[in-house]
């Protein structure tokens, strides 16, 4: 498309001729609060002055890292007290990887039918998609999928499973929730075996489910919480986190078990945690269900087979990948910006800032019923 951006405030992205797209991507799932949030902003800015980088891990402490680690962990449960900050996605679940090899001395890694984790060796080796996979071979041995949300799979996990890594909303397969029960199973499986339970709550963290965390709709705790995309408020940022004990085994034979230079860098982690207080203090993320309503209510046609995902992961299903694309070039034209799905050609994704007003909602909804009767 090769549309090139020159402003972005709140919902609405702005192109060099000055034309206004609403935003109903937020970088896939990144700029939670919108563009140029100001709080957000000033922080960055109040750290810029500072310092950029120093160093990391032990030598050097970088005051914001610690400030947000214990705001985060004050509002996590208390088997994620311990965080290990990366600069991505993908390094958060290669981290989550080696961390739950090194804790159980096991090398078998499961992951689901249609999972995305990143495209780094370690992340593409446990994909749940052969096309993505296939021209990269040899990848990293020793994983094994179970279908998501199968309940007769889980089985599959093992004695020798060191880590089931899972999506709790699955992102690129076309926003498909988990079923509670089967990952209430999945958790007890991981338990019976001495399995660790991974979430990648990547697209899901700071709020997209209408939670600040999408495992709290479910009452299960991973032993290791994956964030990054809106995690770092706009900026890169990464991190898995567990407990003191498990975290503890990346410190010991080898030393430095896990290195990064820029991991945890200062103005992300100073721009995500202006985030996540705007978050707590804010009703942002209690209206995401009712707003999703409105989103539901408002995408009626006759040409919209489903909508499945849920909060603001919402994936928009037409009969055919050939429509899809046609439609969402159309919705481009009338000045709102979406996009589709990796394994799910057929579906168009919805995922605004947190932020979106009601008559943003009503105005996208508009322009994509409009869109809808053009192709
Ligand atoms: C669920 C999930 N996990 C991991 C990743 C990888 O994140 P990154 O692109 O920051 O490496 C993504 C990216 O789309 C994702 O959606």
């Amino acid at each position: 498309m090769a549309l090139e951006i020159d402003k972005a405030r709140g919902c609405i992205l702005i192109d060099k001729k000055g034309k206004r797209y609403v935003d109903l991507i937020s970088g896939i799932a990144v700029s939670n609060l919108g563009h140029n949030y100001p709080a957000v902003n000033r922080a960055i800015q109040k750290q810029l002055k500072k310092y950029t980088h120093v160093m990391v891990y032990g030598e050097l402490v970088e005051s914001p890292q610690v400030l947000l680690a214990s705001k985060l962990t004050s509002v996590l449960p208390e088997k994620l007290e311990s965080i290990y900050y990366v600069n991505s996605g993908n390094e958060a679940i290669d981290g989550a990887i080696k961390l739950a090899k090194r804790y159980t001395g096991r090398y078998e890694i499961i992951s689901c039918t249609n999972a995305y984790h990143g495209s780094g060796q370690g992340a593409l080796s446990i994909m749940g998609d052969e096309y993505f996979k296939n021209a990269f071979r040899p990848l990293v041995p020793g994983n094994k999928l179970i279908g998501f949300n199968d309940q007769a799979s889980i089985e599959k996990v093992g004695c020798r499973t060191a880590a089931v890594v899972v999506e709790p909303v699955q992102g690129e397969g076309g926003y498909i929730p988990a079923d509670k029960e089967w990952l209430t199973l999945l958790r007890k499986r991981c338990n019976e075996m001495g399995a660790l339970l991974v979430f990648d709550e990547v697209q899901t963290g700071y709020g997209r489910t209408g939670k600040l965390f999408a495992f709290e709709n479910y009452d299960v705790v991973p032993d290791i919480l994956c964030l990054a995309k809106g995690f770092g408020g706009g900026l890169p940022l990464g991190a898995f986190i567990s407990s003191k004990k498990i975290m503890d085994s990346l410190t010991n034979n080898p030393v430095l078990g896990h290195i990064t230079t820029f991991g945890g860098h200062p103005l992300s982690c100073s721009a995500s945690l202006a985030t996540l207080k705007v978050l707590l203090k804010e009703s942002y993320i209690d209206e995401v269900k009712e707003k999703e309503a409105l989103f539901r209510k408002l995408l009626v046609h006759d040409r919209i087979k489903k909508i499945n995902g849920v909060g603001f992961m919402l994936a928009v299903e037409f009969e055919s990948e050939e429509l899809n694309r046609k439609i969402i070039a159309e919705c481009i034209k009338n000045g709102v910006f979406t996009d589709w799905f990796l394994f799910n050609a057929k579906s168009m994704r919805l995922s605004p800032p947190l932020v979106i007003t009601r008559d943003e909602i009503k105005r996208a909804c508009k322009l994509i019923i409009k869109s809808i009767n053009e192709c």
